[in-house]
C-alpha cells in the first residue's frame, strides 16, 4: 500500500504518523534494551513518571528523504545520535549509543519506507525522543527511561517560507541564558518559547528573534526553532557561536558548504544592536535561517518595536538561494554527494 498519494495533499507539518514506532528501554542497573518495533499507539506512563513532573525529555529531528532512483536516504544522522546523547548529558539521562540510535531510526524508516513522500520537497520527518520515566516525586535524575522514535511524512514548516520570515525581536524574553539548556533539545525550552511565539504571530511574525545576555551586553541567539546566519557585504558569513545555541545538522552542513565556497564563515558573537544597525543599512546583506524542519529560509524581515527593518529588498538574497539549491540538491539526491552526507535506507 503506498500511503504517501493518499497524505501528498495534506501533509501539514508533525500531524500524520507512520504505522510503527520504536521503543528501547533503560534502567540503572540494567543499561539498554535492544529495539522493539511497535504498532505506533500510546505510551503507558506512571502518572509519576520523571518526564510529566520535571521535564525530563529530549528528542531529535531528522529527515528521510526520497532519492532521484526511488532508494531512501537519512542525512548525517550520526551528528543527531551525538546531540541526543549530548542533551541528555545536560538533563542527568543516560545517553543512547549512536549504533542504538541509527538501528532505530533505520528500522522505522524502512519498515516504514512506503510513508516517505515523493512530492517535490516532502519528507519523512522523523522524531527520535527519551524520557525520564521512573515513578518518583523526589526531585532526581530518573532510573529509569524510554527511547521512541516515530516518524511522519511533511511537507513545509512554514507556508511559503521561501517569499521570506519576519522575525520579532524580542528584549522582553530569552530562549537560553550562559550556563543553561540552550545547547541542549530539551521539551522546556520549546515550551518556553511558546509565549513569545506567540506575541510574534500576533505581530504579524514567524518567529522571534532571541538573544543573550553576556556582560550587560545582548547577542543574537536563535530564532525560534531555527539558527541564524547574517551575510556582510566583504561576502563574510556569521552565525552565533555554539554554547547556548543548538549545534544544529542544518547549521553545521551551511558552514562546511559555505567553506567549499570559499566565504570563510565565521562562528562568532553577533551583538545585537549593531546586528540591526548593519541590517538597516546595507552592512548586511542577508540573512537566512536554519533547521532540520524549515531547511534552509531567507529572512527579510526583522520587526523591532514599531521599527520594520527589510533585509536584502525584502527579497531572498543570492547567498541565501545558492546555499538552500546546494543543501536541497545533496539532501535530495539531484547534486552529487561529494561530503558523504547521505545514509542508505534499505528497504527490502
Ligand atoms: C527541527 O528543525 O527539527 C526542529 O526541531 C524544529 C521544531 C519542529 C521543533
Amino acid at each position: 500500500m503506498n500511503r504517501t498519494t493518499q497524505l501528498e495533499s495534506k501533509t501539514a507539518f508533525g500531524e500524520v504518523f507512520t504505522d510503527h514506532m520504536i521503543l528501547a528501554e533503560w534502567q540503572e542497573d540494567r543499561g539498554w534494551t535492544d529495539i522493539q518495533v511497535l504498532p505506533f499507539g500510546d505510551l503507558h506512563l506512571s502518572p509519576s513518571a520523571t518526564v510529566l513532573h520535571y521535564g525530563q525529555a529530549v528528542f531529535e529531528g531528522l529527515k528521510a528523504y526520497r532519492q532521484p532512483d526511488d532508494s531512501i536516504a537519512l542525512f548525517r544522522p550520526e551528528h543527531n545520535a551525538a546531540r541526543l546523547a549530548a542533551s541528555a548529558r545536560r538533563l542527568a539521562m543516560p545517553e543512547l549509543p549512536t549504533a542504538l540510535f541509527l538501528r532505530a531510526v533505520t528500522a522505522l524508516v524502512s519498515v516504514d519506507h512506503r510513508w516517505v513522500p515523493s512530492q517535490d520537497g516532502h519528507t519523512l520527518y522523523v522524531r527520535p525522543f527519551l524520557l525520564g520515566n521512573e515513578g518518583r516525586l523526589g526531585v532526581g535524575p530518573a532510573r529509569r527511561a524510554t527511547f521512541h522514535v516515530i516518524a511522519s511524512p511533511s511537507g513545509d514548516y512554514f507556508a511559503n517560507a521561501q517569499a521570506g520570515l519576519r522575525l520579532f525581536v524580542s528584549r522582553e524574553f530569552s530562549r537560553a541564558g550562559v550556563g543553561g539548556t540552550g545547547a541542549a533539545k530539551c521539551g522546556g525550552n520549546y515550551a518556553a518559547s511558546l509565549l513569545p511565539q506567540r506575541e510574534a504571530q500576533s505581530r504579524g511574525c514567524h518567529q522571534v528573534l532571541y538573544s543573550v545576555e553576556r556582560d550587560g551586553r545582548r547577542f543574537v541567539d536563535e530564532c525560534g526553532t531555527m539558527n541564524i546566519f547574517a551575510v556582510r557585504d566583504d561576502g563574510r558569513l556569521l552565525t552565533p557561536e555554539l554554547g547556548t545555541v543548538l549545534d544544529g545538522v542544518t547549521r553545521r552542513a551551511v558552514l562546511e558548504l559555505a567553506a567549499g565556497r570559499g566565504m570563510s564563515p565565521l562562528e562568532t558573537h553577533i551583538e545585537l544592536e549593531s546586528f540591526l544597525v548593519d541590517c538597516a543599512e546595507g552592512r548586511i546583506t542577508e540573512v537566512f535561517a536554519t533547521g532540520t524542519a524549515a531547511t534552509l529560509a531567507p529572512v527579510t524581515h526583522l520587526v523591532d518595536g514599531s521599527q520594520e527593518v527589510a533585509i536584502s529588498g525584502a527579497d531572498a538574497g543570492p547567498v541565501t538561494v545558492a546555499l538552500r539549491e546546494e543543501l536541497l540538491g545533496i539532501q535530495f539526491g539531484t547534486l552529487p554527494d561529494a561530503h558523504g552526507w547521505l545514509l542508505p535506507v534499505p528497504t527490502k
